[in-house]
């Protein structure tokens, strides 16, 4: 560490925000990050979350670490990212739709069928759109430094649902934007706002008749044993985030925030490669505990997501969004 580091560093052990669990006496070199999420442990980004830590560990020769906290045991992803912007903790996992009311650009994940592929998924993603759009929250309390493909999001249900007629009068739970819950409206449906750790229950008890998630989240959460249908129309691309509170980045020492970037960037890869194995793993897993996948045609749920379009051409700041997505890799 330089003389200037170190100065910066005893400044800010003064300064320094609740959110650090414990910082060593020669401050920034050793800190211990406090991370909460609320996805089980197995789940892939949980697992590459772990894998972050070890390599953070590692490339820090031991003097940086992540806690974490996984499955909700702190809230939320509104209540975590709250904590961030509050300085009351230093990292979490928020999707895209989590972090609308933060940020309004992320709004633009929940639109249906924006990608043409999984590669202009990631082209958008890890880009410079994508990366752009990480920058955005900054000034609102929290930094996004890592994204994780999360597939592509399809209904589940005690029925089928393989066109819009058959959403007619149910009850869908989503990850409750603006944007999301006119897509069930949309559709025919009523949305229902829960929270993820709580829709297995709901979905038992008949207070809701379906959910939307990946085939990961799907077996995970063993969803599968109480919807049985999963019906493909794969109708978002929503990623994770990996998120730190402005407060805790400030803090960090130049050397710290390169070791953590890079551990971030590896875990962005690593996650790419499990997740692709998850999903086929999580089809298997569904199918053998009774789940039956539904190939569905697109093109009548995509007609009757077009007003989420017409909606979004009235907000130019989000049309522009869109219209620099579309534009990726044509
Ligand atoms: C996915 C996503 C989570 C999100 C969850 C949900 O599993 O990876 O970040 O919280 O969906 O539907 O709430």
């Amino acid at each position: 560490m330089t003389n200037k580091y170190s100065k910066l560093a005893l400044g800010l052990v003064v300064a320094l925000p609740a959110a650090f669990s414990s910082v060593s006496a020669y401050a920034l070199e050793a800190v211990t990050l406090r991370l909460a999420h609320n996805l089980d442990p197995s789940h892939v980004v949980a697992q590459t979350l772990e894998k972050m830590a070890e390599d953070m560990k590692e490339l820090s020769d031991g003097k940086m670490k992540l806690r974490i906290y996984p499955g909700g045991q702190m809230g939320g992803p509104r209540e975590t990212l709250e904590m961030l912007q509050q300085g009351a903790l230093d990292m979490t996992k928020g999707s895209a739709s989590e972090m609308e009311s933060f940020e309004s650009a992320f709004s633009v994940f929940s639109m249906p069928y924006l990608f043409r592929s999984k590669e202009h998924f990631n082209q958008v993603l890890f880009g410079e759109v994508g990366r752009e759009m990480m920058q955005l929250p900054k000034e609102k309390g929290f930094l996004p430094i890592a994204g994780y493909v999360a597939g592509e999001r399809s209904f589940y249900a005690g029925k089928p649902i393989q066109s819009p007629e058959d959403m007619k009068g149910m009850k869908i739970r989503v990850v409750s934007t603006p944007t999301t819950n006119k897509m069930i409206e949309l559709l025919g449906g009523s949305p229902a706002p829960i929270s993820f750790g709580e829709v297995y229950t709901a979905l038992q008890q008949g207070v809701i008749d379906g959910a939307e998630n990946n085939e990961p989240s799907y077996y995970q959460t063993r969803h599968v044993e109480v919807a049985k249908h999963y019906s493909e129309d794969r109708h978002t691309s929503v990623p994770d985030y990996l998120v730190i509170a402005t407060q805790t980045w400030d803090a960090l020492s130049e050397e710290q925030r390169e070791i953590l970037m890079k551990a971030a960037e590896m875990s962005e890869k690593y996650e790419q490669v499990l997740w692709d194995k998850e999903v086929q793993n999580s089809r298997e897993k569904a199918a053998a505990s009774g789940a039956t996948f539904y190939k569905v045609d697109k093109a009548p749920f995509r007609a009757a997501l077009q007003p989420l379009y017409d909606d979004a051409k009235k907000d130019p700041k989000k049309y522009s969004w869109i219209e620099r997505i579309e534009a990726v890799g044509k």
